[in-house]
């Protein structure tokens, strides 16, 4: 069952919007045993949204933003993306017998998720210049053109992605003290604080998360208070200098008491080895930006060792292998009968 049925009473849908799903959601949060015991913390669980049906948490968001543009009548859906966006809005217009028109920065975004775009059946369109360029140029198309936009500017983007709060909070009986996440467009972070907050009103937790985004450092407009004109960053999921969510961002760190800092790429990507690993867990460069995070925040004492913490794992290790094998030792060349296997292996 999708997040639609599941969740129905508390997105904006009626007996009118057709029933779109992929059986997204329902992702694992996935108890830590090592980075735990190495940090000393007692309870630390991973939100593991790779495994949602395109490998990113934008599944969620997709099927209400596109179940919502079927019953408007719309035909078209466009969107900018640095990637997952793309792949997952191309796989729900291929469900849903749409059109999808996907933009992406030239060049800059992971070959697997420009994969999943073109096998899905979208039309690609490679614009030059970065992500913030692609997303100005959609919401000037979706201006004058009958196209349904599918970006998280798209309010029932935030909808869908805020059932990823509420699995959390049914999974624990409760809302973690601490909810880590990678911030790039700022849609996820705003779409947690909404779930979290709607449950909490409802009942359904006592207490409220801090939320604590990450940025990388070359690409952390929101950390530095002013855009990025040319975000870097070897996480090019979350390569945004200017988040159409700025003030979601902002507001879901403020009222929650929470902190949104940025993470450099050889931490990020130390980060994606350790996970990998010692958890047997692989997420790609801009999902393991919160756990660099979560190490700098143990390490400085600024994180309660009893407190129970969740790492949201944004999209999966597959997504972008190439950036991620670069750092680890390559396959090697061997040959012969056992015994000299062995030998050579040391087993
Ligand atoms: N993690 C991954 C894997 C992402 O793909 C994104 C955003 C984020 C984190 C950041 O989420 O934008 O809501 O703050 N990817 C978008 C895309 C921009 O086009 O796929 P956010």
């Amino acid at each position: 069952m999708g997040v639609i049925a599941r969740y129905r009473e508390r997105l904006p849908v009626t007996d009118a919007t057709p029933m779109v799903d992929l059986d997204e959601g329902s992702t694992p949060l996935v108890e830590s045993r090592n980075i735990a015991a190495s940090l000393g913390l007692r309870r630390l669980f991973f939100k593991y949204e790779g495994l949602n049906p395109t490998g990113s948490f934008k599944d969620r968001g997709m099927c209400v933003a596109v179940a919502k543009a079927l019953e408007a009548g719309s035909k078209v859906l466009v969107c900018a993306s640095t990637g997952n966006t793309s792949a997952s809005a191309a796989a729900y217009a291929a469900r849903c017998r749409m059109r999808a028109v996907v933009f992406i920065p030239s060049g800059e975004i992971a070959l697997n998720k420009l994969s999943q775009a073109l096998m899905y059946g979208a039309k690609v369109v490679a614009l030059k210049g970065n992500f913030d360029r692609a997303l100005a140029t959609v919401r000037e198309l979706a201006d004058s053109y009958p196209v349904a936009l599918v970006n998280s500017v798209n309010p029932y983007r935030i909808e869908g992605q805020k059932t990823a709060a509420f699995e959390i909070v049914d999974a624990l009986g409760e809302a973690p003290d601490y909810l880590l996440l990678p911030v790039g467009n700022a849609g996820n972070i705003t779409a947690y604080w909404r779930g979290f907050r709607e449950y909490h009103e409802a009942g359904k937790s006592a207490n409220l998360p801090r939320m604590v985004g990450a940025q990388a450092e070359g690409a952390a407009p929101i950390v530095l208070g002013r855009p990025v004109e040319n975000p870097k960053t070897v996480a090019t999921a979350i390569k945004i200098g200017n988040p159409a969510s700025w003030e979601g961002a902002t507001s879901a760190r403020d009222e929650s008491g929470g902190l949104i800092e940025a993470v450099s790429d050889t931490e990020i990507l130390q980060a994606q080895i350790r996970l990998a690993s010692t958890e047997g867990l692989f997420a790609e460069p801009a999902s393991v930006a919160p756990l660099a995070l979560l190490y700098r925040l143990v390490r400085e004492g600024r994180l309660e060792k009893d407190a129970t913490t969740v790492v949201v794992l944004t999209g999966s290790g597959l997504k972008d292998p190439d950036v991620a094998i670069a750092n680890v030792e390559p396959p090697v060349e061997l040959d012969g009968d056992a015994r000299s296997l062995a030998k050579a292996l040391k087993l």
